[in-house]
């Protein structure tokens, strides 16, 4: 299918120890058809490469606002055209910023700018998870019409139990073709 007839969906990639669960979302969107766009923060880059998901979206990685191939800001054009902003692994920190409109890289500029659905799929520390400001903003973002799936429970990275895990890339999938 031509690229420009493809639904838009893009992938924000932040600083949790799942981003590496993200690559395989990333090709499973690929493989369903969806034009894949991948926005990835600095803590992001810490634990995945830029590489992995070019290679795998086919598409250009934004890692800054400030690389900006064309006039138009990525930000801003991504917008125009993204169906659904999917955050996959999604940090305590994305949270909090989104919920409070706070716009200080690529992926969190771009999501104020996004007019679409948004999914995020959160993980993290069981312990970050039960914290009253987390759930507080997530309850912020519920009654904004934000969707999420997971956090499950389980063994996280840490070694802790608890609900925290970030949700398997299938579910994902599936909740995603349930959205668009
Ligand atoms: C090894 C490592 C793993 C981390 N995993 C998580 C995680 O799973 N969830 C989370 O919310 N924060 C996690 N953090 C903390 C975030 O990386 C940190 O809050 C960062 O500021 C998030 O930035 P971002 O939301 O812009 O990606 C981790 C930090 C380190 C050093």
């Amino acid at each position: 299918m031509p690229e420009q007839k493809k639904r838009c969906v893009v992938l924000g990639v932040t600083g949790g120890i799942a981003a590496y669960k993200a690559a395989d979302l990333c090709s499973k969107l690929v493989q369903s058809g969806y034009d894949v766009h991948v926005i990835m923060t600095a803590a992001a880059l810490e634990l995945v490469t830029e590489r992995t998901f070019f290679t795998l979206s086919r598409n250009p990685v934004t890692v800054s606002l400030w690389d900006v191939p064309v006039w138009q800001p990525e930000h801003i054009a991504l917008a125009e055209r993204a169906e659904l902003l999917v955050v996959a692994p999604c940090t305590a920190n994305f949270i909090g910023k989104y919920a409070h409109g706070i716009a200080d890289d690529a992926l969190t500029t771009f999501a104020l700018a996004h007019t679409g659905k948004v999914l995020l799929a959160p993980a993290m520390n069981p312990r970050m998870w039960n914290n009253v400001a987390v759930q507080d903003n997530l309850k912020l973002l519920q009654s904004r019409c934000v969707e999420f799936v997971g956090p499950e429970a389980g063994r996280v990275a840490c070694g802790d139990d608890g609900l925290g895990r970030m949700a398997e890339p299938e579910a994902v999938l599936e909740k995603i073709c349930q959205l668009i």
